[in-house]
């Protein structure tokens, strides 16, 4: 089983065909994705269009739960997607698992198996990225016997491998670099060998220049300069 994994898109329809391409070419079994599709100053609707296209097994994001339902202390950019999307892009949000299982062996969530807001191998500290500590990591793993749990949200790529041998996979962020130094998108490439799942952590140039345009026209400077970038943390945004 060869497997493809994307999350945290944030509306970069620039970034999300650049990972698609790449992907394409890999001769993978199936795109999985793990949420937090739309929530960004690009082009929310674009996205939402592409994935309902692709139908790939996915599960949402925090983000993706907070334009469906709506809220009082919204991100601006969740405000500014859940204007510009129509009735079938919210059908299509608010239709997404929380979690999922694919081929009986891979989770999938957004954040950790309980909550979607919460980074299961990295943490925000001092406004930097860092891992959480082993007994977070293995305690979030807890009554989920799979061999491989899948979480986004942190944006951060990372791979970890559990007590009992189950691998925890972070892709990292197809249109938000946080924190990486870099501003190409990221997806992962998981595949079972004999020896045990081997995963490729990747990074994809694409026309940023582009995605930063759109920010910059719709009036979010910072995070043109995001993903122009990839060196901000998103207490910035
Ligand atoms: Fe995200």
């Amino acid at each position: 089983m060869k497997l493809a994994i994307i999350s945290d898109v944030h509306g970069n329809l620039h970034a999300l065909d650049a990972v698609l391409d790449e992907i394409a070419s890999q001769g993978v079994d199936a795109t999985l994705s793990l949420g937090d599709f739309l929530s960004g100053p690009f082009d929310p609707v674009g996205v939402a269009d592409r994935l309902i296209d692709l139908d790939l097994p996915s599960v949402r994001g925090n983000h993706d739960r907070h334009i469906a339902e709506g809220r009082e202390d919204d991100w601006n950019v969740d405000a500014l997607a859940r204007s510009e999307l129509a009735p079938h892009h919210f059908d299509w949000l608010r239709r997404l698992p929380a979690t999922a299982v694919h081929g009986d062996v891979v989770f999938l969530s957004h954040g950790t198996p309980a909550s979607d807001s919460v980074g299961w191998l990295d943490v925000m500290a001092y406004g930097h990225a860092v891992l959480q500590s082993r007994e977070h990591v293995e305690r979030e793993a807890e009554g989920f016997p799979y061999e491989v749990l899948l979480c986004g949200h942190s944006h951060v790529p990372r791979t970890v491998k559990l007590a009992d041998g189950r691998v925890v996979v972070n892709p990292g962020s197809v249109g938000l670099p946080f924190d990486s130094g870099s501003p190409d998108a990221h997806y992962a490439i998981i595949e079972k060998r004999r020896s045990g799942w081997a995963v490729s952590l990747n990074s994809v140039p694409y026309d940023w220049q582009g995605a930063a345009k759109l920010a910059l026209d719709r009036g979010f400077p910072k995070w043109a300069e995001v993903v122009q970038s990839g060196w901000a943390k998103p207490r910035e945004l």
